[in-house]
Formats: structure tokens, sequence, C-alpha cells
């Protein structure tokens, strides 16, 4: 790992800590894989980290009827009225939510792929959507889903 490679960013937004745990589990997969990578929770996040960097997973759990959760709220207005360029970046989605709700399943994580989406950003992969109600570990489909993410984001800087 050189000390200069830009980190991959994930974005969490968690109300009761699942995805929190998840977005560990992401990061040290990338770490064991020599992808530097850096937790940010959603209520630190700025626009300003854009113009730094490039790559992004979003972690995000779903509250209310299929809203972001709140330390995710204030982030997610700022995409929607300060609709920044994001056509230079890149990004993924993990959604959790709960097949009980079945008008709102996992629309956090839907909302952010959507406004990332419209402000450009370029998706590498489709939006990972794991069921609490499934009995499989967020944390083990996250982990299947960063290997197609990887395979995208080599495939990208190695034609960059
Ligand atoms: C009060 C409450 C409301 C929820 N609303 C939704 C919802 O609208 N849609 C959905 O898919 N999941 C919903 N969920 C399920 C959570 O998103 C899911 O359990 C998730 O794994 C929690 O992750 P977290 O611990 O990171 O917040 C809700 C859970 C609770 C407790």
């Amino acid at each position: 790992v050189t000390t200069d490679q830009e980190p991959v960013i994930i974005l969490v937004a968690s109300m009761s800590g699942t995805a929190e745990m998840v977005a560990d589990e992401l990061e040290g997969a990338l770490r064991a894989t020599g992808q530097a990578s850096k937790i940010v929770r959603m209520e630190r996040a700025s626009l300003a980290m854009f113009a730094k960097r490039t790559n992004y997973i979003i972690c995000s759990s779903t509250y209310g009827r299929g809203d972001v959760p709140d330390n995710g709220q204030a982030f997610y207005q700022l995409l929607v009225q300060e609709r920044p360029d994001l056509s230079h970046v890149r990004y993924g989605v993990v959604a959790l939510g709960d097949m009980t709700y079945t008008a709102t399943f996992c629309g956090g994580g839907a909302k952010f792929d959507q406004v990332l989406a419209e402000l450009g950003a370029q998706r590498l992969v489709p939006r990972m959507q794991h069921d609490a109600k499934s009995g499989i570990f967020p944390e083990v489909q996250a982990l299947q889903w960063l290997q197609g993410w990887l395979k995208q984001f080599r495939l990208i800087a190695a034609h960059s």
C-alpha cells in the first residue's frame, strides 16, 4: 500500500449500529486487499469532501417511511438541495432494511442511490439490499457484494 493511495470513503448512516458494523467489515476487507479506506459517519460528511475524493461506498439503513437514518438526513438534504456536480464520483450502495416494510424496503439506501445517480455519479454495481428477516448476516452479504464492486473498481482504475 502506498501512502498517497486515495482511500475509498465509506459513508455510514445508521440508527442502531448494523450499518456501522457492516461498514467496519467492508473497511477491514478493503484493507486486507491493500486498498486504503476510511469510514466517515454521515453527520461528519460534507460536500467539500467530493472535491478531494472520488470513490465512495454508501452504507445506509432505513427508518420512518423509507427514510435515511437521522445521522444521514442533513447530508442527504445537502445533496438534494445543493445539487453538486458529481460526475467525477464513483460509488456503490449497501442498503439495509426489512421486508416487513414492503412499500419502503431499503428506502434509505435507495434515496442515496437515486440522488447520486441524478447528480452524475457513476454507480459501479447495482445496489445491495439486505433484508433483516432473511436470516443472512448483513456483513456476509456485504462482503460478497464488495467482491463485485472491487472488480469494477479495479477495471476502471486500470483504464484511467
Ligand atoms: C422503527 C423502525 C423503522 C424501520 N423502517 C424501515 C423501513 O421503512 N424500510 C425498511 O426496509 N426497513 C426499515 N427498518 C429496518 C431497519 O432498516 C433494519 O433493521 C436495519 O438493519 C437497521 O440498521 P441500523 O442498525 O444500521 O440502523 C426499520 C426499523 C425500525 C426499528
